[in-house]
């Protein structure tokens, strides 16, 4: 969603705000902005649309300077203007401020402060915070960093909501105010300059030593130096981590779409989710971040998952894996519901949130209401500075490396290997014998090439996607562990070509979904060599019967799909806790190039944003 890139030191800061901004436009956003302090006041450059039309702004009317805050908005309260752009500025209009998150008392704080006679020029909750800070300031009386920090400490203590700032003030050069509460912020210590940013990505390419800060905590910072405070105004311990990934992980490299190069990244990102997980020894997976011993494993009774989104479908696809590898009943819930629900649970109920960013606000709150009631909540994440890391009581990195495509890919396959190594642990503990473990692992530590070899049916899925690109409908259909695949193959090809589709398990055909049958709808089958492959046949047959155009995702050496399916897609034979894996990878690369076939914005389509940081 929103971002914020801030520079203090003694470059020019547009260049470092400007490229910030852009390794951020994956996030989502509608509109940018920035404030440079200059000798005696600060330039504001605003523009709606891409940061390109930011930048040209810059260029019809210069500005230079060595300190700076900039922002990218995705509008929630009020409409993609100019005016509700970032920054905002206070009554003395010497305060800018950029802000991510959401102030839920905005409106009576505004009321509050129009009677005292401010007045405001956007419909933002935002600009209500740059009036409070600015009046707390200008009350003080004092002009110099610590008035200024004061003052930010004071105006968020009359918040209710989240956020993540930066203020910079004309009256205090040289120096910048970050705070947070709810909505990452982190800060880059480099030579004799400084940074914040929403995401480290925005920063990595100038200095890989960060502090992430905690809800609470305020930093100001300098060329020279930062010191970090908390809202209550007592001094904050701080770690400084070195960031895992270097700038070029965060580059497209030879691929035209980050989406491709992450969907190309999966051999190595499903190694990367089990290694030094597996121990041929115990003939099982360990999972030392679940901080769990064997005995507390054993005594879970249930297993709830939740998450959103393709976190959500990876949740589902894990309650079946998880029931048949370790025979323990598992539940899924979105995250947005589960927050809200007053699930009666067992004492011993495990919870685990799925989440790639780490930051999503429903998956957040689903965590700390779970651990409110005090079960122990665990967290599969990819984010490991994320704040549901951080919060969770354990769990399990993806270690996939950052993800920049808006659609997820390589981290579902992340996921959903990290069910397969908790099956295994898991169904270790209870039935299954050293043998059993043993065949897990030799079949994981296959499936890598496995993955490859399927990412190698990437021409003809492109021509397939080329086929069928015209569709104005898609319906995706699989069984038992395929039903979440057809999910998320819905899910990637409506978010990134907009073509209306949906994900159902294939016996539902009949409940209702072939009203929707034409010879303009194509049906996607997930039907590999499995118990319920007949059944697949049955419904493809239904299918085919009322004209339906038919493509089948089967087992290589199938010869039965050819004969009745349009086009066929065959995966290599793997078994059926890992079959799923496979079977994602054509459904990303079809919704990849039907995307591109149409001429979309693969990484960046329209109103999505990477990290749903509001609720
Ligand atoms: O970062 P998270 O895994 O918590 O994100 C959850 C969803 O917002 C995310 O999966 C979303 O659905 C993606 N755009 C799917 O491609």
């Amino acid at each position: 969603m929103c971002g914020i890139v801030a520079y203090v030191g003694s470059s020019n800061a547009i260049p470092i705000l400007l490229d910030g901004l852009n390794r951020l436009e994956y996030r989502g956003y509608d509109s940018a902005g920035i404030a440079v302090a200059r000798a005696g006041g600060i330039d504001v450059r605003k523009a709606v649309g891409r940061i390109a039309n930011l930048a040209a702004e810059i260029q019809k009317s210069p500005v230079s300077g060595t300190v700076g805050i900039s922002h990218t908005r995705w509008a929630t309260h009020g409409a993609v203007t100019r005016e509700n752009a970032h920054p905002h500025t206070d009554k003395s209009g010497r305060l800018h401020l950029v802000h991510n998150g959401v102030i839920e008392n905005y409106q009576t704080l505004r009321e509050q402060l129009q009677e005292r006679g401010h007045e405001f020029h956007s419909q933002t909750d935002t600009e209500v915070l740059a009036h409070l800070v600015g009046e707390a300031f200008d009350k003080g009386g004092a002009r110099d960093s610590a008035a200024l920090v004061e003052a930010v400490r004071a105006a968020l203590r009359q918040v209710i909501g989240t956020y993540g700032i930066s203020v910079v003030h004309a009256d205090v050069p040289g120096m910048l105010v970050g705070a947070r509460r709810g909505s990452p912020l982190v800060l880059g210590i480099g030579k004799h300059e400084h940074f914040l940013a929403s995401d480290v990505s925005a920063i990595v390419s100038h200095t890989r030593e960060v502090v992430y800060l905690n809800d609470y905590e305020i930093v100001a910072l300098q060329a020279d130096g930062f010191e970090i405070s908390t809202l209550s105004g007592s001094g904050a311990d701080f770690h400084v981590s070195t960031v895992e990934f270097d700038a070029g992980s965060v580059e497209k490299g030879k691929y035209p779409h980050y989406m491709l190069k992450e969907i190309h990244e999966q051999p190595n990102t499903v190694r990367d989710a089990m290694r030094g997980r597996l121990s041929a020894e115990e003939a099982t997976a360990i999972l030392g971040g679940l901080n769990m011993t064997n005995a507390d494993l054993r005594a879970v009774d249930r297993i709830v998952l939740a998450g959103c989104g393709t976190a959500f479908h990876a949740a589902l696809a894990g309650e079946y894996i998880l029931e048949s590898l370790a025979h323990i009943p598992v539940e899924c819930e979105f995250a947005s519901e589960f927050r809200y629900r007053n699930i009666p649970f067992q004492r011993d109920t495990l919870v685990f949130v799925i989440s790639q960013s780490g930051e999503t606000a429903d998956t957040l709150a689903a965590l700390r209401e779970s651990r409110r009631k005090g079960h122990r909540t665990l967290g599969i994440c990819n984010n490991v500075a994320s704040t549901i890391a951080r919060e969770s009581d354990g769990g399990v990195y993806m270690h996939a490396g950052p993800e920049i495509g808006v659609a997820a890919t390589k981290s579902f396959t992340s996921q959903l290997t990290i069910f397969v190594l908790l099956g295994l642990l898991l169904g270790r503990i209870r039935h299954l014998s050293h043998s059993d473990g043993l065949n897990i692992i030799s079949e994981l530590e296959k499936l890598p090439d496995l993955v490859a070899r399927t990412i190698e049916l990437e021409t003809q899925v492109a021509a397939i996607a080329k086929k069928y690109a015209k569709a104005n409908n898609f319906l995706f259909m699989g069984r038992q562990a395929h039903y979440p695949i057809a999910l998320e193959g819905a899910l990637k090809l409506k978010e990134i070509s907009y073509i209306s589709s949906s994900g159902y398990p294939s016996a539902e055909l009949k409940h209702g979904v072939i009203a929707l049958i034409t010879e303009d709808t194509p049906s996607l089958f997930i039907a590999p060599q499995d118990a319920v492959f007949e059944k697949n046949i049955s419904n493809i047959e239904e299918v085919k019967a009322r004209r339906g155009p038919v493509i089948a995702i089967g087992t290589e050496g199938d010869t039965a799909l050819a004969k009745i399916c349009d086009d066929v897609i065959l995966i290599p034979e793997a078994p059926h806790y890992l079959t799923p894996i496979l079977a994602t990878i054509p459904l990303q690369l079809l919704a990849y190039h039907i995307a591109n076939e149409l001429g979309c914005d693969v990484d960046k389509p329209r109103n999505l944003a990477k990290s749903v940081t509001v609720e």
